[in-house]
């Protein structure tokens, strides 16, 4: 049995001890927070050991000039893509530990050269906030998806600054006029600098991630939070849902941008939400739902392995929520694939909600933002921690080495070790660390 309250106490608790570096400035910054937990069963006892094995936080995409095709760079930063890369750091130091004939905390022989999770250990995925795309479209008449306010003592000017001086964007296409209606991502566009992409002669240590704040691409979207706070919102004319910058990807269903609740088409393939470049990353509720299909191993690590990897699990951090959107976008959709290789199968996880919201959300930051102190927003760097031995956090800022210099740009000591090409060198690693007789089939 998991408690939801325990897994979020653990992955805050987790984000608290790690240094100061790429976190959210208290009271003007916020982000968002994912974690993978490994739930080891212990046999005599029954009792389960929760470690969280990987952490990221982060809320931005890069548009689409900025991709690397040589896989140097991030293209995707938001908290549930830096959660699992990191994870994969960690199957792979695991597996290496396997293959040299070492001990594994997750692996065993599964035979034919392949492995699986050892008996009694499994994984699950913990994030802060709903996650972007299908799962944000949340019925307004959810009452859950509109939170009691926070329970955490809060500073006594707080509650309505920070919220107050937030410009209402210009009628959305086709939205009606409700004043009240919760605003789309792109509106923010034209109150929003862009800011200086010059990443030049940065200091590693010194410099504020603020400066390397690049408002290209998609900034996750969490307006529909503090919107939702509001209790004393008049309700809706009729049933409404809550609206998502993130865009259905071209060639798939549109939305039909009707008034009220049938503004969007659910259950779409949507792009990252952000002002500036599109991207061409998919939302988060698309990437979890794949999870739950192919598994979030990768392709690389399941040569190693003798099926995919499932999270049993997705725990979401007290916001706006609705249990509904969470259920369609992360499992209805997918309970029709069929025909799937041996290995895979439908799995998707069990969807828990915990009632402990994370010190640094949206909200939390709003309540506790001082006049003066400058514009709330999003945290600019991403932060991951992952529990392997070599260089366990990686803090980047847009989908670079946080600190990196033009002179160091397109080199290793520019790159994330949560890249597609580092990754790949880590995996390149594990292959030679294995017998050549031991290889699995698919990499003779
Ligand atoms: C990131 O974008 C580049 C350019 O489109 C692409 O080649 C690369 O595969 C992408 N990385 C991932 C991990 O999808
Ligand atoms: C705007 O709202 C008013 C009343 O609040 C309504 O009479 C009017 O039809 C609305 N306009 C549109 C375009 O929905
Ligand atoms: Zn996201």
């Amino acid at each position: 049995m998991v408690h939801a309250d325990e897994i979020a106490k653990l992955c805050y608790e987790r984000f608290r001890q790690l240094p100061r570096r790429g976190k959210p400035e208290p009271g003007r910054e916020w982000t968002l927070l994912a974690a993978v937990v490994q739930l080891t069963r212990r046999a005599p006892s029954d009792s389960v050991e929760k470690q969280v094995v990987s952490l990221g936080t982060g809320t931005k995409c890069i548009g689409q000039t900025a991709m690397s095709p040589t896989g140097g760079v991030l293209n995707d930063s938001h908290a549930e893509v830096i959660a699992r890369r990191g994870c994969l750091r960690y199957l792979t130091q695991e597996l290496h530990r396997a293959v040299i004939g070492g001990h594994s905390s997750v692996f065993c022989p599964a035979g034919q050269r392949k492995w699986s999770l050892r008996p009694g250990v499994s994984f699950l995925f913990f994030t802060s906030h709903t996650p972007c795309g299908d799962a944000a479209i949340i019925p307004m008449s959810d009452s859950r998806s509109k939170p009691r306010p926070p329970r955490t003592p809060v500073k006594s000017h707080g509650g309505t600054e920070g919220r107050g001086d937030r410009k209402r964007g210009a009628e959305e296409p086709g939205g009606g006029n409700h004043s009240k209606r919760p605003r789309l991502e792109e509106q923010e566009v034209k109150d929003q600098e862009v800011e200086d992409q010059d990443v030049e002669d940065q200091d590693v240590e010194d410099q504020e991630v603020e400066d390397q704040e690049v408002e290209a691409g998609g900034d996750v979207e969490q307006s529909l939070l503090s919107d939702s706070l509001k209790s004393d919102d008049p309700s809706p004319p009729g049933p409404d849902v809550h609206r998502t910058g993130a865009k259905c990807v071209p060639g798939g269903p549109a939305d039909a941008r009707r008034p009220g609740a049938g503004y969007h088409s659910t259950g779409a393939l949507r792009l990252k939400p952000g002002r500036g470049e599109p991207t061409r990353s998919l939302s988060c509720s698309d990437k979890l739902a794949r999870w739950g299909v192919l598994g979030f191993q990768g392709a690389l690590l399941s040569h190693y392995l003798q099926g995919a990897l499932y999270f049993s699990s997705v725990v979401v951090g007290r916001c706006a929520s609705s249990q509904e959107a969470m259920q369609r976008a992360l499992v209805s959709r997918c309970s029709r694939v069929a025909d799937l290789p041996p290995g895979f199968s439908v799995r998707p996880p069990e969807l828990l909600r915990s009632s402990l919201e994370f010190p640094f959300s949206q909200v939390q930051t709003e309540l506790q933002h001082q006049g003066g102190r400058g514009r709330i927003s999003p945290c600019g760097a991403a932060i991951s921690w992952c529990n392997v031995a070599e260089r366990p956090l990686d803090v980047t800022a847009n989908g670079h080495k946080h600190g990196a210099t033009k002179k160091t740009l397109g080199t290793a000591a520019a790159r994330s070790l949560l890249c597609k090409l580092e990754l790949f060198h880590s995996f390149l690693s594990l292959v030679a660390a294995t017998d050549p007789g031991a290889l699995p089939d698919s990499l003779r």
